[in-house]
């Protein structure tokens, strides 16, 4: 039987009971527990064979909860919360006690945000705790933007999925860390650099996947979001900038095509998907990991992806496309 349902009530109940529900977001689905229970906690970390220093978001239901668990938050946090909440932006504030180690890794600061997606805004109001979430996949694997997706991985594990249709910005939220009051990049997502800037003026990215890739290495990282290899197919995967020139030197492989809007056609390819026919990063943002779930199932020797524009959301696109190729 599925364990997917569009049951509210019933995933109230589960959550009360400190067991897990996977939750619709408009970013990825999360994998959802109290943030009060050791319990529902721990099974977060076990159920996505996570490692336990690497902290989870949790999930508000509206702006004056902020108050209840971080302190000292910095005016530039401020502007970010009103400008984006509820959407894809995500604040590591300093905590107040009440947030649980287990749920930081033992920092001193908790990622928090608050989901714009009417299911889960509804969810988070009829409960007394708010929600710890990573998104809901296996550690290293490619996150879930349908239902279907946290099925595939959890039926096992998990006993319900709430159903909030296919996600509608497709990638993981922005995360925004503040060194002396001043706010940092740790991860691309969902709200680009450029929205950003227009609050807060000129933002520094750190830990951004070009960096990772010429220095550091994955032991814990400011914000493990940034790990090298993360929201990877099974399949090979190889990013490039001349599609042609690549499907050629690889003509002897069953490949498969991830392409922004191009429209080659060779024998070599046996599977291929366009993100956008009309060149919309928004588009090709929602679909991009539903592409790559897809390509992977298709039995390819390689995926050929297309990298996209390194503006707006193509960089956040390529951030993650470049992980998948680690
Ligand atoms: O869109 C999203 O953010 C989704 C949905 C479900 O809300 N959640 C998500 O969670 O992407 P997760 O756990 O897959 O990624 C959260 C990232 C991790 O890289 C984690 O290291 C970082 O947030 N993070 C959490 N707490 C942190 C902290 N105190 N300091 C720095 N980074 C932190
Ligand atoms: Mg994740």
């Amino acid at each position: 039987m599925s364990i997917i349902s569009t049951d509210i009530s019933k995933a109230v109940k589960l959550l009360n009971n400190e067991e897990l529900v996977a939750i619709p977001t408009e970013t990825v689905y999360g994998l959802a527990g109290n943030i009060f229970s050791e319990k529902a906690v721990k099974a977060i970390f076990e159920t996505k064979q996570r490692p336990f220093f690497n902290p989870l978001i949790v999930h508000i239901p509206n702006i004056e909860y902020l108050e209840t668990i971080v302190e000292d938050i910095p005016e530039k946090a401020k502007l970010l919360a009103e400008a984006f909440w509820p959407g894809p932006i995500t604040l590591v504030l300093k905590k107040k006690s009440i947030i649980p180690d287990l749920i930081t890794g033992g920092k001193d600061t908790v990622a928090v945000r608050i989901p714009n997606h009417p299911t889960i805004l509804e969810l988070l109001n009829q409960l007394k705790f708010p929600l710890a979430a990573p998104s809901a996949n296996p550690f290293n694997r490619i996150s879930p933007t349908k239902a279907e997706h946290v099925e595939n991985y959890f039926k096992d594990q998990i006993k319900m999925v709430l159903d909030g249709g296919p996600c509608k910005s497709g990638i993981e939220s922005t995360i925004i860390g503040f060194e002396n009051g001043e706010p940092v990049i740790y991860r691309l997502g969902s709200t680009s650099i450029e929205a950003i800037e227009t609050v807060v003026g000129t933002i520094e990215i750190k830990n951004s996947s070009a960096e990772r890739s010429r220095s550091q290495k994955e032991v814990a990282p400011d914000a493990p979001g940034m790990l090298e290899r993360h929201y990877a197919p099974k399949t090979k995967t190889i990013l490039t900038s001349n599609l042609k020139e690549a499907v050629v030197a690889n003509k002897d492989l069953r490949i498969g095509l991830l392409t922004y809007n191009d429209i080659l056609n060779d024998d070599a390819i046996h599977f291929k998907i366009v993100l956008s026919e009309s060149k919309n990063l928004e588009e090709a943002a929602s679909k991009l990991y539903d592409a790559l779930h897809q390509l992977d199932q298709q039995d390819l020797d390689l995926i050929i992806a297309e990298r996209l524009p390194d503006y707006g959301l193509g960089k956040s696109i390529n951030d993650r496309l470049i992980r998948a190729t680690k």
